[in-house]
């Protein structure tokens, strides 16, 4: 059983699949303007229209073929969805005279399926600057809100519904509930699917797709690429070869730990590999994010592909492992074409003549799931619960030029941070928290004399799949710790700030 989500752009389309499989419910996105004949191939139970940057009314606005409201299929269309329904159907949507953000009281006005079991009023989340002005002939108004008249709207018979808010984000306080109702009762699926029940297709598709040939692949420490690696060497075997390469932007002593833990776990083909120098190297200079992203990237792929060569001498590897999941494509803007590009992430971004397969056996999953799926693969919990840790590693937390010394500050910092978050028993508090270096001056003083050094920013966030952040309220003694021992034991920095932007905005790193 399967629910298909048309994905018109929006920031949050994956996020609706999210909370659908939180539910037991598994959903496939496909691009906006997919053929009937492609959307029945999977059979589903009902179609999504998800939100989007466009207006209706823009030149090459992304349209769904107005077909797909005649399969007698259940259909729900979130914000640019309600639009796009309300469009194709013959009502009418104008712009707002403001675009219209964030959390409003809406009151339900009549019965409907969508809100089954939600009292009359609900907090939900907007985001839209259109709105529908008149709802196509046989719909009905659901719902309203102080800003927004039509905020919803169903036509019962042909069971097409649409909300002009975002049940998918979670400042929307019954927003699971409203998609739950939709396909579990509107629907009729039964909310059985499981991220752990997948084990044995992935296994079988990584041994379908190597066959006789060998995979190399890289592990970074991260709670990904050792779930993906621990899949890919159940599927395989040691046929399945691990380079771990020192970028020189890892977290402190971290290719001693990760390694060591490696080695324990039996890892046999298991390459550690110094490229630091090369990496600082091909750094030199480079301050714009986007070039640091695709320098570490190719560079973490060239390197690969000598190793590979080198293996592949007495091996025949063909395939690279990649621990890519779901978010990092989502802000690739992959695979919608209408989405706009945040941030490449590293693990994407391959060059064109790279020459080897890529397997990515996480790439449908979210974070909690990979982890789920990590304990029933028997991986210990504090290498499965461990924060997450970007590709592109320390480089992406010094914002502007890169230098070994900056490198050795950021690493002493990050270090202390997360050792005192641990003493105070607050790092499984947090989802994620790191240190990142300024590269601007300021003055302090110390004993009698006056300093002049970089200035650290301590970032933690409480978040689920890392989509959305809120950041952590950590008690003042515990950051005040932090901060003086930071600026106590580590030489060149003078000063130290607490990030307290949530995403969105923001990002959860800084570059
Ligand atoms: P942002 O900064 O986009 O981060 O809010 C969201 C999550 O993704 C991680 N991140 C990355 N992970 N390669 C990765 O593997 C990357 O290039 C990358 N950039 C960000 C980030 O640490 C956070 O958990």
């Amino acid at each position: 059983m399967t629910l298909i989500i048309l994905n018109f752009g929006g920031q949050f389309t994956h996020l609706i699949a999210r909370r659908l499989r939180d539910s037991g419910v598994y959903a496939e996105i496909l691009p906006a303007d997919s053929s009937s004949q492609l959307i029945l191939s999977y059979h589903p139970t009902g179609i999504i229209l998800s939100g989007g940057p466009s207006s209706v009314y823009e030149q090459n606005a992304p349209m769904c073929l107005p077909e797909i409201f005649q399969l007698n299929i259940p259909i729900l269309g979130i914000c640019y969805g309600m639009q796009i329904t309300s469009y194709l159907l013959g009502g009418k949507v104008v712009p707002n005279e403001h675009k219209e953000f964030g959390k409003t009281e809406l009151k339900l006005t009549k019965q409907s399926t969508l809100f089954e079991g939600l009292d009359s009023f609900q907090i939900v989340w907007f985001s839209h600057g259109d709105s529908v002005e008149k709802i196509p002939e046989g719909f009905e108004v659901t719902s309203n809100s102080p800003t927004c008249p039509i905020a919803s709207m169903e036509n019962t018979n042909s069971k097409i519904y649409s909300v002009q808010f975002h049940p998918e984000v979670v400042h929307t306080q019954n927003g699971t509930k409203i998609l739950e109702n939709f396909a579990l009762k509107v629907c009729q699926e039964k909310g059985d699917w499981k991220a752990t029940e997948q084990i044995p297709t992935i296994l079988a598709e990584i041994s379908n797709q190597v066959k006789d040939s060998q995979v190399i692949m890289g592990i970074s420490g991260g709670v990904d690429s050792l779930v993906a690696a621990t899949l890919i060497e159940k599927a395989i075997g040691t046929k399945l070869h691990c380079v771990f390469i020192n970028t020189g932007l890892l977290r402190k002593n971290e290719v001693e730990e990760v390694s060591s833990h490696l080695q324990q776990r039996g890892f046999s083909n298991l390459h550690v590999i110094d490229s630091s120098k090369l990496f600082l190297e091909k750094l030199s200079g480079v301050t714009d994010p986007e070039q640091k992203r695709k320098i570490i990237g190719h560079t973490f792929v060239e390197v690969f592909q000598n190793t590979a060569k080198e293996l592949n001498q007495h091996n025949q590897i063909e395939f690279l492992g990649q621990g890519t999941i779901y978010p990092d494509r989502i802000e690739s803007a992959q695979p919608t074409k209408y989405a706009s590009k945040i941030k490449s992430h590293h693990n994407l971004t391959l060059p064109e003549d790279m020459k080897l397969k890529v397997i990515e056996p996480l790439k449908e999953f979210y974070k909690d799931e990979v982890r789920l799926l990590g304990e029933r693969l028997e991986i210990p919990h504090n290498l499965l619960y461990r924060h997450p840790f970007p590709g592109p590693g320390l480089a992406i937390r010094i914002l502007g030029e890169i230098d070994s010394q900056k490198i050795s500050i950021l690493q002493q910092a990050d270090a202390i941070f997360i050792e005192v978050l641990r003493d105070n028993n607050y790092y499984d508090s947090t989802w994620q928290a790191f240190a990142a270096l300024f590269p601007i001056k300021s003055v302090g003083v110390m004993g009698d004399s006056r300093t002049y050094e970089y200035i650290i920013s301590l970032r933690a966030v409480n978040s689920v799949d890392g989509m959305t952040a809120d950041w952590s309220k950590i008690p003042y003694d515990i950051l005040e710790k932090a901060s003086s021992r930071i600026v106590n034991e580590v030489r060149g920095v003078n000063r130290v700030v607490y990030d307290i932007t949530q995403k969105p905005p923001g990002t959860i790193e800084y570059l």
